[in-house]
């Protein structure tokens, strides 16, 4: 079987291609290369960049070889920069999405895993969010995620089939070398701090949740890259044009319990420090995870601790 994989030289698209690899499926990878480096892959990397004038014809000609999948992540997905920059993510998500969608139908090719988020979701009041539970992003990073959903399910009109994978929040490192260089979530920004000799920020313990701090649903990155085979596998044996799942493990854990288990897998008793909260931060997002068991048969093999032991060695 043939993968093409978009954005595939990220943190999260090289462990994809790793673990399709290692599953004997053979991978391409598309990537402009802004954020993605291409030594984290050994396959082909077409660099193209999804959103420009140009890539259609590109993305045509790449995909005349025949893929059996198509696995989209090349996106924007930093939540501030998208409020900074709406147009940046607009341009970049829905044109990049717009432009795969034209050339996948030109060139007949009909299955699709869309790399999608619990942004979606915006701030639910609920214990945990079900794929059916009101879509109401908060930001342009989660609107460019929701509108990404309805143009993967309309592109049925056309034959595409498309399974979308709403991603809760993924950390670890699944193999030395492809772990998050960018430090824009909690546990590498963490992590980042220590190694500078810093305290790690709480943003806000002034929450309505036990510790005072955000709880949040982490997720191996091993067990996301996963999800998308068994997603692959699903397009291939079910019929209904758009499926969308959470991918996540179903638990929460705090910020401070966060950095508690990263105190004893570092061994280092450090301090952390308090701030004001971050605008925007839902008090808790945690999957309802029953259709990703149910319908993928998956359930998240690693917890907390090996997440954050991850981290911290590889
Ligand atoms: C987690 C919690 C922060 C840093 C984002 C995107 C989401 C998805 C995952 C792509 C929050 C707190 C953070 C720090 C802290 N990305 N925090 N100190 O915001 O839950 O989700 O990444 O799909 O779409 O929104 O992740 O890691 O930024 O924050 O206290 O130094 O950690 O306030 O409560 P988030 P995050």
């Amino acid at each position: 079987m043939k993968l093409l994989v978009t954005g595939g030289a990220g943190y999260i698209g090289s462990h994809i291609v790793w673990q399709a690899q290692q599953a004997g499926l053979e991978c391409t990878v598309i990537d402009n290369l802004s954020t993605g480096l291409g030594d984290r892959v050994s396959c082909e990397v077409a660099q193209i960049d999804l959103a420009a004038e140009s890539a259609i014809g590109q993305l045509e000609k790449l995909l005349s070889k025949g893929f059996d999948a198509v696995i989209h992540l090349a996106a924007r997905k930093q939540v501030g920069e998208s409020v900074e920059k709406p147009e940046l993510y607009f341009k970049d998500n829905i044109g990049g999405l717009a432009n795969l969608l034209l050339a996948m139908r030109s060139t007949s090719h009909h299955k699709l895993v869309f790399s999608s988020s619990a942004a979606t979701y915006g701030m639910p009041n609920k214990d945990s969010v079900s794929e059916d539970d009101p879509t109401t992003p908060i930001n342009p990073y989660g609107q460019t995620k929701l509108i990404g959903e309805w143009m993967s399910a309309n592109a049925k009109q056309w034959g595409l089939r498309a399974v979308s994978l709403r991603y809760f929040n993924v950390a670890g490192t699944g193999k030395a070398g492809l772990a998050d260089t960018a430090a824009l979530n909690l546990i590498p920004i963490a992590i980042g701090q220590l190694r500078a000799g810093k305290s790690p920020v709480v943003f806000g313990n002034d929450y309505p949740t036990p510790d005072g701090s955000c709880i949040r649903d982490y997720v191996h990155v091993n067990d996301l890259a996963l999800a998308h085979i068994a997603a692959v596998d699903y397009l291939g044996r079910e019929s209904r044009p758009f499926d969308v799942f959470n991918i996540g493990t179903g638990k929460g854990a705090s910020v401070i319990e966060v950095l508690d288990e990263l105190k004893k897998v570092s061994g280092l008793n450090f301090q952390y420090e308090v701030s004001e909260r971050r605008a925007g931060d839902p008090p808790k997002l945690v999957a309802n995870v029953d259709r990703m068991e149910k319908e993928l048969g998956l359930k998240a093999r690693y917890g907390l601790t090996e997440i954050i032991d991850s981290a911290w060695n590889l």
